[in-house]
């Protein structure tokens, strides 16, 4: 596990947008597994900014979504697929045909995840998983209580979950129940995985993601088992974390051989 405790949402966009930025000169056909919310978008906005101003190329790129609202059409403004165009795909040269989104309108739920399953299966599985973490723990929107061999499927969202992101909706009854989500398992099975937070009304999700035990209580805590994991929390999220000095300290050592913090 790579913990980077930085300043501020700002430096936590830039960081990351960094490492996405590095797998791909790497890698120029990444299969990138996505998130949306609040946390990515300034994620987003430096990758943009990285494509218009030195040529950051999308053009083999293939993406998969971690998660759709259940009922709603692509076109609708608060569906991620709406909040993918806008926010990032429309600003780069990824193709279209390259995105993959879960349908929140499939018409057969079951046919449609193990559909999306095989895709990412297909398109060599994800190499770089970029999360974002809910108040509740969760990730994708496997929320408290899913499996943790969990794969892509419907699941209900939790009052938690439903108020926190009724900010993006005109009044909380409109807030979808359930949303299409990558289970844990299928999260798992990325090559790599970012995890980012920002603020302290993640402080508590992060430190029992980062150092409880690994529980289907908190999902995101399945990922210290993952080999090959970066999280990237602002000091507000990390606020609560036990052996945040000790984290800092990795951080100065690795910056000081200019390595990545291990
Ligand atoms: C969204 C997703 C969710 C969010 C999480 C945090 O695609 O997978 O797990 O990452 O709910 O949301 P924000 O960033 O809005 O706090």
């Amino acid at each position: 596990m790579r913990i980077i405790i930085v300043e501020d949402y700002e430096e936590m966009s830039r960081k990351s947008a960094k490492v996405v930025s590095e797998r791909l000169r790497r890698k120029p056909d990444l299969v990138l597994g996505l998130p949306t919310g609040s946390t990515p978008v300034g994620m987003y906005q430096q990758l943009i900014k990285a494509h218009k101003e030195k040529g950051l190329d999308f053009s083999r790129v293939r993406s998969f979504n971690l998660d759709e609202y259940w009922g709603l059409s692509p076109d609708h403004p608060q569906s991620y697929h709406y909040f993918m165009w806008h926010n990032f795909f429309n600003h780069i040269n990824i193709k279209p045909e390259n995105v993959y989104i879960p349908r929140g309108e499939a018409e057969n739920a079951e046919t449609f995840c193990n559909w999306y399953e095989h895709k990412i299966k297909e398109e060599g599985g994800i190499d770089l998983q970029v999360l974002g973490i809910g108040r509740d723990g969760h990730i994708g929107f496997n929320e408290p209580g899913s499996s943790l061999g969990s794969r892509t499927r419907i699941k209900t969202l939790t009052e938690e979950t439903r108020e926190d992101n009724s900010r993006f909706f005109e009044k909380k009854e409109d807030v979808p129940y359930c949303a299409i989500t990558m289970g844990i398992g299928t999260i798992f099975e990325a090559k790599e995985c970012l995890l980012l937070a920002s603020g302290d009304n993640k402080a508590e999700a992060v430190q029992k993601c980062i150092e409880g035990p690994v529980s289907t209580e908190t999902t995101a805590s399945l990922l210290q088992l993952h080999s090959k994991l970066i999280i990237i929390v602002d000091e507000e999220a990390a606020k609560n974390l036990k052996s945040k000095d000790y984290y800092k300290h990795t951080q100065r050592m690795a910056e000081k051989l200019q390595a990545e913090p291990r």
